[in-house]
């Protein structure tokens, strides 16, 4: 029997609590014995619920039974969290968690930390919810030299961008509803301006490549000054806007990376991915592009991952298996060297300084320019960010939306 303490007994936690329960049997066949809950971790008591007898709040309980081999940790947040599942590795448990932030922050000491010990530190549902990404990068794609990602990683932005599309409601109506509908935090922040997806970008990009990728070096813009306007130009240019996370293998071997929203075509395989759903699309030097897409959160899906982790850690007890990736840090691109293409809008009354600035004449038909509303919205020419960024700077408030063309 493997006995598992669940720290944490939130959406998460009840949720793996829920699955290890309710699909038994199939853990069972895949782990060869049963999977036990024998402690939940909460600050709370839970009177009336079936577990309500497993549910503890001292941490040294579960640290000192040595019956006890693995922890999910479904707390979340960089404080207790990060202690307990250092105590925990330290005494030889394996830990598995959804927790984003803390393998973002802290992965590579943990990972170092479960390795000296024997066991292993899990995190698949940490990127993608239920998709499993990262088992796949780590034990399918390993004869590849994956030279890029790209992602939809957080389902609260996508919600929205989606129905800001389809119902044609504004940003604040939309991220109402993600509230009410328990997608969106009620502080939205780490979803909307993109520091979720960063988190998630800089795990991805650190199994792809074997590094350390440090989060705070990703450039990082949300979606809160995306409008109508901008959606109603993707579509005349049959396009759609997704937040993505981008992450490329340059040549010279330095990493590219970034989380903002993208114009992409209609045919791009990220185009169609709607709602709440998250996909990755990973191209490898031998075998090109593959996609990935599935429910990136909510309680089941992301607990159906934290409890395959759960099963892994019993079959490989005694040995880590998920090696990862080393100190070594990765070493990053400057984003502002590198060059995009972008889609400007302005006021129409600006539409002839504006288009100039940028792209040294005034042509709609070169630019792809289009009056939306009291606005014009126009396509410069593939430029170095720097450059770009220096005539936004000079332009001011007459630059209203940008958006880069994927
Ligand atoms: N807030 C996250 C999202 C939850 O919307 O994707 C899953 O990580």
């Amino acid at each position: 029997m493997i006995n598992v303490a669940v720290l944490g007994y939130g959406t998460v936690g009840s949720g793996v609590v829920e699955v290890i329960g309710r699909n038994q049997e199939q853990i069972v066949r895949n782990t060869g014995e049963e999977v036990y809950v024998k402690y939940i971790l909460d600050l709370r008591d839970f009177p009336g619920d079936p577990y309500e007898d497993r549910v503890v709040h001292d941490f040294n309980l579960i640290l000192e039974d040595t019956s006890v081999s693995v922890v999910c940790e479904t707390m979340g947040g960089v404080g207790a969290a990060y202690q307990f599942t250092k105590q925990a590795l330290a005494a030889g448990k394996s830990v598995c968690t959804s927790n984003k932030e803390l393998v973002a922050r802290h992965g590579t000491e943990l990972l170092a930390l479960a390795a000296g010990k024997h066991c292993n530190y899990m995190f698949e549902a940490s990127v993608g919810g239920g998709i499993p990404i990262l088992r796949t990068i780590q034990t399918s794609l390993t004869a590849e030299r994956i030279v890029a990602v790209t992602g939809i990683l957080n389902g609260t932005t996508n919600y929205i961008l989606s129905r800001m599309e389809t119902e044609k409601a504004d940003y604040h109506e939309v991220l109402k509803q993600a509230q009410e509908l328990g997608y969106a935090e009620r502080n939205p922040e780490a979803d909307v301006e993109g520091h979720d997806a960063c988190r998630k970008t800089a795990i991805l990009a650190a199994m792809a490549t074997g590094k350390t990728v440090d989060c705070d070096m990703i450039h990082t813009e949300g979606i809160t000054g995306i409008t109508l306007a901008d959606f109603e130009f993707a579509s005349e240019k049959n396009r759609t806007i997704k937040l993505l996370a981008s992450v490329k293998v340059q040549e010279d071997g330095k990493l590219l990376a970034m989380v903002a929203p993208f114009l992409l075509p209609m045919g791009h395989p990220l185009a169609t991915v709607g709602d709440v759903f998250n996909a990755v699309l990973i191209t490898g030097n031998m075998l090109g592009d593959t996609l990935y897409y599935g429910r990136g959160a909510g309680k089941l899906p992301t607990a159906s991952a934290v409890a395959a982790d759960v099963i892994d850690c019993a079959r490989n007890q005694g040995r880590t298996v998920m090696g990862c990736w080393s100190e070594e840090k990765a070493q990053m691109a400057d984003t502002s060297e590198t060059e995009s293409r972008f889609y400007v809008r302005t006021d129409a009354s600006a539409a002839e300084a504006v288009e100039k600035a940028f792209c040294g004449k005034y042509d709609p038909e070169v630019s792809e320019g289009t009056l939306i509303g009291g606005e014009y919205g126009f396509f410069t020419p593939v430029m170095r960010e720097k450059d770009f960024n220096d005539i936004c700077r000079k332009l001011g408030d007459a630059v209203s939306g940008r958006i880069r063309l994927m």
